[in-house]
């Protein structure tokens, strides 16, 4: 649906030019949501704005729906734009036209004739649950609500694709997840394909199938969400998500390993592991296979279990004892059952 080849955006700074964007190669496939996360300064806005042209990037093509639109001309490149809806953090609502108003924005931009708007925009507030509020202005509705009319908006001329720019980071935690549920909705319902892109991780958490994370100009990693939650490679990526799964153990854990360590038998081995998995196995099989098959001892010191995509997905320390072989056999057991496996050293 989405192509990026070898986009870079330059920006000339009041100090010089400012490389915003370093060579992004991106693919988004139809019907997916694709979430792209980074600090701020990453990147973000710049690539969210090269996909409708809203930027024109420095260099290479951008592919929406099959047609390059760099090389469109002007009327074309108007009429592939609406193909290509966007939420913005601030809403941008007119603060002079209704709720209803604003949603009929585009059309009537677009020339459509009364009648149509109406029988356009009655559903899409309906969608939105906001039929009840179609006569107030956006200074006489919350935040989620004003949001709520951006999608409507967005959505208006029937686009293809839903670009959301930071959508839910002036929201607080609870509307943050009904908006996310409603692009949800929109994704599935009507098959849009959804951009999204945020700083946090708890966004891409809840709503994301796939995400890029980007940093200074440059995707960083890629991958399933599950995937990168359970097996994230680069420190950009620890460090975005230390929000949701600390990527440190606590002081009171480490001291706890050094305790159990300082106890080991003559002959013993010790070994702190970080475990991590996604789907539907649960540790407690596993772990009986390493203490009865491989005789070792263990000591469970911290976990957490969550969910991502409607998959379970833990995390845990745990100390392991024994013969040091055996503990080199679990290690390779863990990773057979598809266990992301971390040893971790601790130092006295
Ligand atoms: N119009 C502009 N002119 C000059 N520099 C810009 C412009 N827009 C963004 N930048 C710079 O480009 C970099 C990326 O910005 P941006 O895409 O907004 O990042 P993000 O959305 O991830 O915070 C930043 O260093 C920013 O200061
Ligand atoms: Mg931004």
């Amino acid at each position: 649906m989405i192509d990026l080849r070898g986009i870079s955006q330059i920006y000339q700074g009041p100090s010089g030019p400012v490389e915003a964007l370093r060579g992004i190669d991106l693919h988004v496939t139809p019907g997916e949501v694709f979430g792209i996360i980074g600090r701020s300064g990453a990147g973000k806005s710049s690539l969210v704005r090269v996909i409708n042209l809203l930027n024109r990037p420095s260099s290479g093509q951008v592919w929406v729906a099959g047609r390059d639109m760099t090389r469109l001309p002007e009327a074309e490149l108007r009429a592939a734009r609406r193909e290509i809806g966007m939420v913005f953090q601030h809403f941008n609502l007119l603060s002079s036209r209704t709720v209803w108003g604003n949603a009929a924005l585009p059309l009537e931009l677009a020339g459509m004739d009364g009648a149509q708007i109406r029988e356009r925009v009655g559903p899409l507030l309906e969608l939105v649950g906001l039929s009840h509020l179609a006569d107030r202005y956006p200074a006489q509705i919350s935040g989620g609500q004003k949001q709520r009319v951006g999608i409507a908006r967005a959505l208006a001329s029937r686009p293809k694709v839903l670009l959301s720019d930071e959508a839910t980071s002036a929201l607080d935690p609870e509307t943050t997840r009904s908006i996310l549920e409603l692009l949800r909705q929109v994704n599935r319902d009507l098959g849009v394909t959804v951009v999204l892109i945020t700083h946090q991780m708890q966004v891409i958490k809840q709503i994301a199938d796939r995400v890029a994370v980007i940093d200074a100009g440059r995707i960083a990693e890629m991958g399933g969400v599950v995937e990168l939650f359970t097996r994230p490679r680069e420190a950009i990526t620890k460090s975005l998500i230390d929000e949701i799964v600390p990527q440190e153990l606590p002081a009171s854990v480490l001291s706890r390993v050094r305790q159990l360590a300082a106890r080991l038998a003559p002959g013993q081995g010790g070994q702190l592991l970080r475990l991590s998995y996604a789907g539907e196995q649960a540790y407690e099989p596993i772990l009986s296979h390493l203490i009865r098959e491989l005789g070792l001892d263990l000591s469970i010191l911290h976990g957490q279990i969550d969910e991502i995509q409607q998959q379970t997905f833990g995390s845990l320390a745990v100390y392991a004892s024994g013969p040091m072989v055996r503990i080199g056999a679990a290690v390779d057991y863990l990773r057979g059952q598809g266990v992301a496996v971390r040893t971790v050293d601790v130092d006295d």
